[in-house]
Order: C-alpha cells, then sequence, then structure tokens
C-alpha cells in the first residue's frame, strides 16, 4: 500500500481513526523517549495504522523482545505485515479490547497507544483501559498520544498517575500522556 492508499484508507474510515494525518516523526520520538523500549521484553501497541510508530518501536526493539501490535483496519493490517516481516512482531486484526485474548497471561512492559479514544464508544473505551491495565507488569506504563487535553480524566480513572507533555510538531499538535 502506498503513501496515498494509506491516507485514503485513513479518510474513508474517520469514525474509526479519528485523524486526519498519521503520527509526525518527532511525535513518535516525543512518546518513545518516554520509555526505555530496548529493556523491554513484551511491548504492545494499540492502533497500528500506517506503522509509524511501530517503526519507531521495531527501530529500538531488542532483538529478543516480542511486538503485538493491534489494528481493526484489514487493509492496515495487510501493509504492515509487508512493512514487518520480523518474526518477533505480531501484527492482530482485532480490536485493542481482546488484550488478553493474545498476551496467554504474559504482561508487558509497555503498552503504546494512538487509538482515538474520542471516537470510541465508552464501554469499548473503559474496557480497553481496563484490558491494558491488567495487562501491564507491576512496573509498566501505557503511553497515549492524543490531541485533547481532557482525555485525561479518562486515563485518570484507570490510571493512579498521569503525566501529560505537548509537542507543536505535528499536524494537530499533541500531547502524550503517560499512565502508570
Ligand atoms: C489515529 S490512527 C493512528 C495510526 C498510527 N499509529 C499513527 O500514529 O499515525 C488510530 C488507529 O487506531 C485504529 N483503531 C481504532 N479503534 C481501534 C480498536 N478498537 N482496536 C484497534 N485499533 C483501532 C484505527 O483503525 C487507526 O488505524
Amino acid at each position: 500500500m502506498g503513501k496515498s492508499d494509506l491516507l485514503l484508507e485513513l479518510y474513508s474510515n474517520l469514525s474509526t481513526t479519528g485523524a486526519l494525518t498519521f503520527s509526525s516523526k518527532a511525535l513518535v520520538n516525543k512518546m518513545l523517549s518516554q520509555a526505555n523500549i530496548k529493556s523491554a521484553k513484551l511491548i504492545v501497541e494499540l492502533g497500528g495504522g500506517d506503522g509509524s510508530i511501530t517503526q519507531g518501536i521495531v527501530d529500538r526493539l531488542d532483538p529478543d523482545a516480542e511486538l503485538l501490535v493491534f489494528e481493526i483496519s484489514k487493509s492496515f493490517c495487510n501493509s504492515m505485515d509487508k512493512l514487518f516481516p520480523q518474526e518477533n512482531v505480531k501484527i492482530i486484526n482485532d480490536s485493542a479490547e481482546n488484550i488478553d485474548k493474545y498476551l496467554n497471561g504474559r504482561k508487558a512492559d509497555y503498552i503504546l497507544s494512538s487509538l482515538p479514544f474520542s471516537f470510541i464508544a465508552p464501554e469499548v473505551k473503559d474496557q480497553i483501559l481496563f484490558q491494558s491495565k491488567s495487562a501491564l507488569t507491576t512496573s509498566g506504563y501505557f503511553i497515549q498520544i492524543c490531541y485533547s487535553y481532557l482525555l485525561k480524566n479518562l486515563f485518570k480513572k484507570h490510571f493512579e498517575m498521569v503525566n501529560t507533555s505537548f509537542t507543536l510538531k505535528n499536524l494537530p499538535p499533541a500531547f502524550v500522556m503517560v499512565c502508570r
């Protein structure tokens, strides 16, 4: 899938993608600077899309570590399957609310999300965040990029600590929320 096909898939499904552009490299770097990816053994990404965040994770990932990427669009999954043929990267065409089905009791060091929470039904949001909290190790972090500061209240319902930073180097400017 070329860049224009990826953007067409993004625009054609605005109610589930919730964005007009993919994350900039600067935003991906800002998000990933909040995590020690190299030392992680299991990472989960929610909302893989075009693979912009996935690529940043893969560039930093230990060869013995595993990355599971959840994405509901079949077209995005097919594209990411081609981009990331590595054995330790699994592209999962399922909703993030089903994380536990794929972990087999394992816990993740980081869950990195670009899910459009403002567009997701309340009961599904809560299920995703409940699943995420219980899928993390006791020292694990849930890290979210989003465009609305108000989402902090949603994350505070599920996590004790939420630290927020901001970058102008994305269209639109974005927040990175680190939750634990
Ligand atoms: C804003 S896009 C982010 C894409 C890319 N990661 C980026 O940062 O540019 C959000 C992605 O989440 C996916 N998505 C939406 N709801 C989802 C869900 N419940 N489970 C998994 N993926 C979902 C959409 O299909 C879309 O690809």
